[in-house]
Formats: C-alpha cells, structure tokens, sequence
C-alpha cells in the first residue's frame, strides 16, 4: 500500500483479491514530455504581480476509479476541458500546494523541503477523498516539469518559481460523494520579491472573532480550496477597515491561529520571564507550514531561548504589550518567509507591535539563514536540486 494512504486507494481495496488492475500511483519513469514549441516571452521579476503569467508547459496526470493513475505528461500549458457537474466546481473536491524553485547563487535550481509540501498534499488529498499517490513519484515529476521550464526561474536572489500543484475532482455528476475521476497538474508562475523596497514593510492586522478561517473536526490543517475562497469576505473587510490582513482568531478566549495565510510567530518574554518564541500548536485548526517548522527546527537548533508551540490568546498578547514583554511579532509562509507585523485593530483598538523597533531581529535572523539555504548560499540536507 502507498505510504501514508489509510484507506482503500483503488477499486476493490488495496488488500482485497486481485478483482480489476488498477494502477495505485503514476511513475515519474512513464512521464511523456511533449513540451511547448512556442515561448512566451519571459518578464522582469521584479514587477510580476503574484500568479499572473505563467510558464509555457504544465504536467498532467488523470486518475479514475476505475483505472487508477494513467501516465503522467508534461505539454504545453493549455485550458481544462471539464464536465459542468464535475464535483471541484460545485463542492469544492479540491485541493493545492505552495512551494518554489529557486535558482541559486551557483546557477543551480533548488527546491527547499518538497517532501514536507508532498506529505501535505497527500493528507489534504485523504481529507478531501481524492485519490493518494506516491510522494516521490509525484516530487520526481514535479522536479522533472522544473527542469524543462528552467529558463523560467528568475536569474535572480530576489525571486523564484512558484510551484502550484492542485488536485480536483472531475466526477461528472452531482451526487455529494467521493469522486470517481479525478485530475492531478502542476503549473509554474514565476515571482518577484515580497517586498518590493528591498527591506521589511511591516502589515497592519484586524482581528475579529466574528469569522472564523478554521475549526476543530474541519478542514484548516489541509489546504482545500474552500478555506481560501471562504476567506475573501474577511479579507475585504480587513482592507476596508484600512488593515492589510485578517488575524483569525479562535474560540471563545480569542485564540491567536494565523495571519491571513500565513503562520504566526510571538516573540516575547513569556508569564514566567522567559524569552520564548512561540507558535500555535498543530491541533487541527493551524495549516502545518513549511515554513513554521523550519523555523521551529532552526530555533530548536541554536538554542538560544525558549522555543513553544503553544496557545495565545488576545488577553495574553495585550497584557504582554502593556507590560513591553513583546518583541517580535511575525506571519511566516513561502510567500515572504516571514513578515513582519506592526499594528493589530482589536475591539475597535489599534495596538502598537514593536517589531520594528526591535529590529526586527529574529526576523531577520530567519529571513537570510532560510534564504542562505533556499539561494544555495548555504549548503544544507533540505534543499533538493532540480539542476
Ligand atoms: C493558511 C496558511 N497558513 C500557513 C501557510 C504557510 O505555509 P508554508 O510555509 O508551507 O508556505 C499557508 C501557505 O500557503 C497557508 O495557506
């Protein structure tokens, strides 16, 4: 059985006696490559607004209950031919990935960490009963459409190519179910810097507790569709409120989860007069970020302080700003690393976050040793070579 795959994967079950040959994952070794002949131009990174050009080949990989996994092809990017009742468009049996290529100092391109963002798409794929496949299999291909698209990733520090896998179902009929078809593929946008100055502009956050992003029993540790899109109205709200993101918060004590989509880190000195950096724990409601645990891996390492995966609630965070306990406040994510946040609206309060005027130290500690890695300044076991 697939790895990680706790549920029957094929038509007859994975254990059941041999009834239909189904093919339980795609091989990157089957991939058939018919690239693009045409080229689009290639533009200037630094003016890119996000996911809006993408690159001149896509890969494709079908699945059916009935056949499982057909082979996987990378062609030229081009328009879905979808049923009208396939079941991603109605009820959203869907999900993505995040993750980027970088080109590194050395003229080589990396991937940082894909086997934490393939681990996470197969979860998402369990909740949203989509068909599993081999994580490997799958990385190998996506390495494989990288390196045919090469000449897409930014010959610069300051940019990447950003990887959208996705996963839809395109079961054509409108019964509520698990899908019996379903389509894997994997397009490429390249990126230009977060922060377009070249420094820190810290975010302005609304915190309301009247929308919730994620709730225990649901879906906000998987990346389905339907948590972004349900997001939007709280979003719009934020920037009408003159707040560039949505702090979620949580439960009846105003739990601090995410920042927009992206993790949260407090650095502080804790109740107890500890320096800490701390994070929401991983207890269903909190996106497990790639980012958020190499940062947790790299602070466990130097050692220097306290390192939480722990609750804070609104009532901790501003009896903490009254008693100038806060240090850092900052949303981590493979958009921007990590971004710093300088004001909370809060019960019609705008609280001050002093990140800026500390720094913001860590901040910046985590931004260039994680960039050292991912622009191959930095030799380091977590990145993966594409060429
Ligand atoms: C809700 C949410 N939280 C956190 C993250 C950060 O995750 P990662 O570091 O893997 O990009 C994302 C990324 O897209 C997200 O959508």
């Amino acid at each position: 059985m697939i790895k990680g795959c706790q549920t029957e994967c094929v038509a007859g079950g994975c254990a059941g006696e041999a009834t239909k040959h189904v093919t339980e994952s795609f091989k990157a070794s089957d991939l058939i490559i018919t690239p693009a002949t045409t080229f689009k131009e290639k533009p200037d990174p630094s003016g890119l607004v996000f996911g809006t050009v993408f690159t001149d080949n896509m890969l494709t990989i079908e699945w059916s209950l009935a056949s499982g996994w057909e082979k996987p092809y990378i062609k030229p990017l081009e328009n879905l031919s979808l049923h009208p009742a396939s079941s991603s468009l109605h009820y959203a049996v869907e999900l993505f990935e995040g993750m980027k290529a970088y080109r590194g100092v050395d003229g080589k391109i990396r991937l940082f960490r894909p086997s934490l963002n393939m681990e996470r798409m197969a979860r998402s794929a369990r909740r949203a009963t989509l068909p599993c496949f081999d994580e490997n299999e799958l990385l190998e291909c996506i390495r494989k459409l990288v390196e045919v698209e090469k000449e897409w990733v930014p010959y610069s520090t300051a940019a990447s190519l950003y990887i959208r896998p996705t996963l839809i179902g395109t079961e054509p009929s409108l019964g509520v179910k698990k899908p019996t078809k379903a389509l894997l593929y994997v397009i490429l946008s390249p990126v230009g810097p977060y922060f377009a100055s070249g420094s820190f502009n810290p975010i302005s956050l609304w915190a309301d507790p009247k929308y919730v992003r994620a709730w225990k029993g649901g879906t906000g540790d998987c990346k389905l569709g339907g948590n972004y899109g349900s997001s939007i109205y709280a979003q719009r709200e934020a920037l009408e409120l003159g707040c560039q993101q949505v702090l979620w918060l949580y439960g009846e004590d105003h739990q601090i989860t995410e920042v927009g989509t992206m993790n949260l880190f407090l650095y502080w000195i804790n109740e107890d007069g500890e320096d800490e950096l701390a994070t929401p724990p991983l207890d269903g409601i909190i996106l497990p970020g790639v980012t958020r645990q190499s940062i947790l891996d790299l602070a466990c390492n130097w050692g220097e302080f306290k390192v939480s995966e722990r609750y804070i609630t609104m009532s901790d965070l501003t009896a903490a700003l009254e008693e100038n306990r806060v240090k850092e406040m900052f949303g981590a994510g493979t958009a921007c690393v990590v971004c710093p946040i300088s004001k909370i609206l809060y019960k019609g309060k705008h609280l001050h976050i002093p990140t800026m005027e500390n720094g913001p130290q860590l901040a910046t500690r985590f931004l260039n040793k994680l960039s050292d890695i991912q622009y191959g300044r930095e030799d380091s076991n977590w990145t993966v070579l594409v060429s």
